[in-house]
């Protein structure tokens, strides 16, 4: 059972695909489709493409329909994408109508934004009002958070109790079940349901839609954890979201009113965000005007970060922690934020540990003067290599301009990578035409590599080696290209079903994934329901992205009609026959050694 078919009909009229995608992605005209940057990887040059009803990327095979994109890109099961889908529409979703979840769901979205909202409000009255929370409200005080930014946050604070949640959202309807899978409780050995949060400042982490997704709870002592952080739950997935996002996104997006006048201090802050270490970082950048702060939750930077955040800024200021640990993270996040071409600056604070600190000991005209004077990524990754070695010493100084030569052969175009030979010449003496050739031959080396790899890929995707989506499709390379010849006529002409089902049955197909699909498009057709839509609920969007391959190849191609589907039938039926008919255990590994052998190829024995 599934929904109805003018209701999913009616979730695509009115979430319109380009409008959906452009929601996430910067997305241009190229001839009849729209073409960006894929969100699922990281690119600079875009082959992510929308068609009128579909999406493909040439780049990493994501693909699929507007359901598709937004499941994968809100990380959301089917039901959750379609309920998200259907809110943005305004219409409701039809109850029931016999649905049987893929697998049981404790916890829908709605249910557990709205525990978090509650739990939220909760954390702030205990603040505000509880006895028990004086020590937390002058821990606030001593962090020099004023009144308004604390409200701002939303900040509140969970008692030394191991039930003070627990009463409260069991009170609202809520089952213990539903709690743990928000993570605001868990479960001891015994079997006792405990608060997890206990006698910790709470700062709520806030999506860009203004929902709560999570929590962070400060320790107000040294015990540790010092933070302690939600784990990934159905409304929260840790490694895609920032800390102070939904603040951040006006004032980078232009949105006036963000700035307060701050003398000196970045007057326009549209496209560029300042990314912290930590929750006490932004809280005070923010609470100083530079209310384009933002910070990872208690994980490094992931490509998935990166790539959210190229949605909106064109320029990050790094401005982690001076020490070892945060030089570390800023050389990742530089590496992370210039492959989606992000344009990564660096600052630098002496004489404080972390902009709060640095905020607290020199004010805010002197951090507004740090992101002028923030140095280049390119300049700082010099600067990196050339501090790590004793330039007094001939063998250090040949391994330093050897490194920077390798940093420097990736910089383009050429003019702006001569700025930054010039420096190193300087520096190290060494002449700018043998640092020219260094370059170029390195050069050279790297794309030689690169042919090698291309040519690999190309091998290995001829013999699809290593297709993880349908692995069978190696041991069976003709069936395999045969049954996706069949199920992409099929899917773009679903009335043949009917004409083949009756010869073609599912046992026909040789390789698993294919049979899967093409069971799947039997039993839609049989339901008399009968809409690609329907198979994101059965298959993932890694999935979709095959199926949404399959048919783009046969788009491609004119001979699609009820002639080409019979061919590759009796051509697939007779490939299961002779598959039958070999003994079992004969794979690919004894095609290869017969074709060896025909061809003359010894087969050497050890
Ligand atoms: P820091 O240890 O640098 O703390 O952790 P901080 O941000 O300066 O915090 P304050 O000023 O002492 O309050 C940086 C970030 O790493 C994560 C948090 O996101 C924190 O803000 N972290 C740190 C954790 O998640 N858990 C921890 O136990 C410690
Ligand atoms: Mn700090």
């Amino acid at each position: 059972m599934a929904y109805p078919k003018s209701f999913i009909e009616e979730i695509k009229a009115r979430n319109n695909i380009v409008e959906t995608i452009g929601r996430y992605v910067d997305l241009k005209r190229a001839g009849s489709n729209m073409i960006g940057n894929c969100p699922f990887h990281s690119e600079r040059t875009p082959s992510f493409t929308v068609f009128s009803d579909n999406y493909h990327c040439f780049g990493c095979g994501a693909g699929g329909d507007v359901i598709t994109f937004t499941m994968k890109i809100e990380n959301l099961d089917y039901r959750g994408a379609i309920e998200l889908l259907a809110q943005r529409a305004g219409i409701s979703v039809p109850s029931d109508d016999g649905f049987i979840p893929q697998k049981k769901e404790i916890l829908s979205r709605d249910r557990g934004l709205l525990m978090n909202k509650l739990a939220a409000r909760h954390f702030y009255e205990n603040l505000i009002k509880d006895p028990e929370a004086q020590p937390a409200r002058d821990y606030i005080m001593s962090r020099k958070i004023d009144g308004a930014t604390m409200r701002r946050f939303g900040m509140g604070f969970a008692k030394n109790s191991f039930d003070d949640l627990l009463k409260f959202l069991t009170s609202q309807g809520f089952t213990k079940e539903e709690i743990k899978e928000c993570f605001l409780c868990g479960i001891s050995q015994k079997g006792n349901y405990y608060d997890i949060f206990r006698n910790r400042i709470m700062i709520p982490i806030i999506d860009t839609n203004g929902n709560i997704v999570a929590f962070g709870g400060r320790v107000m002592d040294d015990s540790k954890p010092k933070y302690l952080n939600s784990s990934d739950t159905p409304v929260f997935k840790k490694s895609k979201h920032l800390f102070a996002m939904n603040f951040a996104k006006s004032a980078v997006l232009g949105d006036k009113g963000s700035d307060e006048g701050v003398s000196g201090a970045v007057t326009d802050m549209s496209g560029k965000l300042i990314m912290c270490e930590g929750y006490m970082d932004v809280i005070a950048l923010h609470q100083a005007g530079f209310t384009n702060a933002v910070a990872t939750l208690g994980t490094a930077i992931t490509g998935e970060h990166a790539r959210y955040v190229a949605r909106y800024a064109k320029t990050v200021y790094l401005a982690y922690d001076s020490d070892g640990a945060g030089k570390n993270a800023t050389q990742k996040a530089i590496n992370l934020l210039s492959e989606v071409g992000i344009d990564a600056k660096v600052i630098s604070m002496v004489g404080a540990k972390d902009p709060d600190e640095y905020i607290k000991k020199f004010g805010k005209a002197a951090f507004a003067r740090l992101l002028d004077g923030s140095v280049g990524q390119i300049d700082y990754r010099l600067s990196g290599i050339l501090d790590k070695y004793n330039m007094e010493i001939s063998e250090e100084k040949e391994r330093a301009v050897l490194e920077c030569c390798t940093m420097l052969s990736e910089i383009f175009p050429e003019y702006r990578r001569e700025i930054y030979i010039a420096r190193l010449c300087d520096v190290t003496k060494v002449s700018k035409q043998s640092v020219e050739i260094a370059i170029r031959r390195l050069e050279k080396k790297k794309s030689s590599a690169k042919n090698v790899e291309f040519t690999r890929n190309a091998i290995d995707e001829m013999r699809r080696f290593n297709d993880k989506i349908n692995p069978d499709a190696m041991k069976y390379p003709k069936a395999c290209e045969l049954e996706e010849r069949i199920l992409g006529i099929l899917m773009l002409y679903p009335e043949f079903i009917e004409k083949i089902k009756d010869k073609l049955s599912a046992e026909h197909f040789l390789t698993e994934f294919n049979r899967s699909v093409y069971t799947k498009l039997l039993e839609l057709h049989e339901s008399d329901r009968f809409d690609l839509s329907y198979l994101n609920e059965s298959f993932s969007p890694e999935q979709m992205g095959r199926i949404s391959e399959i048919v783009a190849k046969r788009r491609l191609v004119t001979v699609n009609g009820e002639k080409a589907l019979t061919q590759a039938t009796e051509l697939l039926i007779a490939e299961k026959e002779g598959a039958d008919l070999k003994s079992p255990g004969v794979d690919f590994m004894d095609r290869i050694k017969a074709s060896k052998k025909k061809h003359g190829v010894s087969d050497k024995k050890e």
